[in-house]
C-alpha cells in the first residue's frame, strides 16, 4: 500500500533533509522508494515488477539488451532516445525530452498522445493510474539502486 509521508521520521532527519536539498527527485528509503512525497513499499514495487513482465518485458529489457524496444536500465533522468545502437522513430527522436518521472506518467497514460506517431505499439494505462504509478516505481527504484552500485540486477 502506498503511504504519503506527511512528516519525515527523526531518526530519518539527516536523509530527509538531503532529499528537500535535492527538491522531487525520487530517492530510496528503507524498505522502498519515495516519488513525489509518497512511499512505494517493497510489495508496490514487486507489483510493478510483475506488471513489467506481463505488460513491458515482451519489448523492453532491464539487462542493458535490446529486445522488440530499447533497454531501460537508468531509465530516471535519461535523455529520450539515447541507447545508441537503437533505431527510433522519427516523431520519437524529434521529441527529445528526458525521462523525469513526470514524463514517464504521461508517456505510459498514454504513448501515442504524448509522442503522436510513435512506435511503441502500447495502447497506455488509461484506466488504472495506480499500475502506471507502480511500475514507475519499479523503474525508478532500478534505476536508482543501479546508480547506486547495487550492480545490474538492483531491484529485480
Ligand atoms: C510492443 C512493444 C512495446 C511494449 C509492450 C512497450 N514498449 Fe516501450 N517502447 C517500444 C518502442 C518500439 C519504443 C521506441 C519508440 C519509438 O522509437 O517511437 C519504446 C520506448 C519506450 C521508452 C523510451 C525509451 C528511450 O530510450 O527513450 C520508455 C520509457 C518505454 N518505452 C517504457 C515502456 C514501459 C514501462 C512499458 C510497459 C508498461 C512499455 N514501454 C511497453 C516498444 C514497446
Amino acid at each position: 500500500m502506498r503511504t504519503a509521508i506527511l512528516a519525515c521520521a527523526l531518526p530519518l532527519a539527516a536523509l530527509c533533509d538531503t532529499a528537500a536539498a535535492e527538491g522531487t527527485e525520487p530517492y530510496l528509503q528503507e524498505g522502498g522508494v519515495v516519488i513525489d512525497g509518497t512511499f512505494y513499499t517493497a510489495g508496490d514495487i514487486e507489483t510493478g515488477a510483475s506488471i513489467f513482465l506481463r505488460r513491458c518485458s515482451q519489448c523492453h529489457g532491464l539487462d542493458r539488451t535490446n529486445y522488440k524496444a530499447p533497454w531501460l536500465n537508468g531509465i530516471l533522468g535519461r535523455p529520450s532516445a539515447s541507447v545508441g545502437d537503437w533505431a527510433y522513430s522519427e516523431p520519437f527522436r524529434a521529441w527529445g525530452g528526458t525521462w523525469t518521472v513526470e514524463n514517464l506518467r504521461a508517456w505510459l497514460s498514454k504513448p501515442q498522445d504524448f509522442i503522436p506517431g510513435t512506435e511503441m505499439n502500447f495502447g497506455g494505462f488509461r484506466r488504472s493510474a495506480e499500475d502506471r504509478d507502480r511500475v514507475i516505481a519499479y523503474l525508478v527504484a532500478h534505476s536508482l539502486a543501479e546508480r547506486a552500485g547495487a550492480g545490474p540486477d538492483a531491484g529485480e
